[in-house]
C-alpha cells in the first residue's frame, strides 16, 4: 500500500513516516503545501497512490485567536483541498482532528456524533475543517485525537522538562481533563486504519476518537512526567484555568469516548504511562 502522509514534519507526521518507511511518500510542508491545490495534485499523483493521510495543521492555539485567517486557510480550506484532490482521484482520505472541537461542557467522554461546539478559533477552524473533509470525500476517516506529546516537535512533555529545569515550582492546571496521546501511538492506529479501509468491501467511513487512557488533567500529567523523568522535579501546584488566563480559552472536559475505534477496528486505547516512559527513553529523559 502507499501512502501519502501530509504534514510529514509534525509530531505525528513524522512519528507516521518513521512506523511506514519507504513504504510512504512523506511530505513535510517544504515539499507540498495543503493550500496550494498544484502542489496537493503533485504529492498524490501516480498510479501506485493508495491513500492519503493529511497530518497537516495551524496548530498554535493561542496565537490562532489573532491569526484566524491563517488557521482556517490551513485547518479548513486546506483540509479541503487535500479531500476533495484525494476524491477527484478516487482515494480515501485519512484526516486528523482534535478534542478541540467539542464545547467540554460535562464530564462523560464525547462521543463522535456529539454537535461540534469548539470555544476557540483552533477549534473553530479545526471543526470547519472536519466538515469539509466530510462533503468533499465520502471515503474519509476523520480521527480526532487529544494532548499529543511525542520525541518530535513542541509538547507539553518537552515544555515542562525544560521549565523543570530553570524553576524549582511549576503551577499547573488541574481543572482541564483530557487523554495525553503519543504521537507513535497514534501512527500505529494510522496505519491500522490504513490498512483496514484499503481493503476491498471496506464501508465504516467516518468519524473515530483515538486517545490515551486513563482520563487526567495537566498537573496529573505533569506529576506522571517528573515521577518518571531525570533531572530536577520542582514543586507542582494544582491550579484552575481562572488562575492561567491564556488567550484562547481551553474545553475543561476533553475526554473522547474511544469505544467505537475499538468495535470497528479493534484498536485499543494505549496506557500513556507506558507511552511516556517510552518516548522519556528516547528524549534520553528517564530516570534510571
Ligand atoms: N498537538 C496536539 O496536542 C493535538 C491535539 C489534538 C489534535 N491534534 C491534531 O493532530 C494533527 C497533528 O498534530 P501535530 O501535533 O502533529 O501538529 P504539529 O506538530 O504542529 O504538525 C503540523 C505540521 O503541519 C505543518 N503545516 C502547517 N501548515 C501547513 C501547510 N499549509 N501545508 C503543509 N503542512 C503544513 C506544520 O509545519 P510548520 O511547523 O512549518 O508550520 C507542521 O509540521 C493535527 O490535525 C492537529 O490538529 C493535535
Amino acid at each position: 500500500m502507499k501512502l501519502v502522509i501530509l504534514g510529514a514534519g509534525g509530531q505525528v507526521g513524522r512519528a507516521l513516516a518513521e512506523r511506514t518507511g519507504p513504504a510512504a511518500r512523506a511530505l513535510d510542508r517544504n515539499s507540498c503545501d495543503i493550500c496550494d491545490p498544484a502542489s496537493v495534485a503533485r504529492a498524490l499523483s501516480g498510479p501506485e497512490v493508495e491513500l492519503v493521510v493529511n497530518c497537516a495543521a495551524y496548530t498554535a492555539v493561542d496565537r490562532a485567536e489573532g491569526d484566524a485567517e491563517r488557521a482556517y486557510a490551513v485547518n479548513a480550506r486546506g483540509a479541503e483541498i487535500v479531500a476533495r484532490t484525494a476524491a477527484d482521484r478516487g482515494l480515501p482520505v485519512i484526516h486528523l482532528s482534535t478534542d478541540y472541537v467539542y464545547s467540554g461542557a460535562g464530564s462523560e467522554p464525547h462521543r463522535e456524533d456529539e454537535p461540534c461546539a469548539p470555544v476557540n478559533v483552533y477549534g473553530a477552524s479545526k471543526s470547519a475543517g472536519d466538515a469539509s473533509v466530510a462533503a468533499a470525500n465520502p471515503r474519509h476517516l476523520l480521527l480526532r485525537v487529544s494532548w499529543v506529546f511525542g520525541v518530535h516537535g513542541a509538547n507539553f512533555v518537552k515544555t515542562m522538562l525544560r521549565l523543570g529545569r530553570e524553576r524549582d515550582e511549576l503551577r499547573i492546571v488541574a481543572d482541564q481533563t483530557g487523554g495525553p496521546t503519543a504521537a507513535d501511538d497514534i501512527a500505529a492506529a494510522i496505519i491500522r486504519l490504513a490498512e483496514s479501509c484499503t481493503r476491498p468491501g471496506f464501508a465504516a467511513w467516518g468519524t473515530y476518537h483515538f486517545c490515551g487512557a486513563p482520563a487526567t488533567n495537566w498537573h496529573g500529567f505533569a506529576e506522571a512526567i517528573f515521577g518518571r523523568a531525570r533531572g530536577p522535579r520542582p514543586r507542582l501546584v494544582a491550579i484552575t484555568s481562572r488562575e492561567y488566563p491564556t488567550p484562547a480559552a481551553r474545553p475543561l472536559n476533553s475526554t473522547l469516548d474511544c469505544r467505537r475505534i475499538k468495535e470497528v477496528f479493534g484498536i485499543e486505547q494505549p496506557d500513556w504511562r507506558g507511552s511516556l516512559t517510552r518516548v522519556l527513553t528516547a528524549l534520553g529523559e528517564a530516570a534510571a
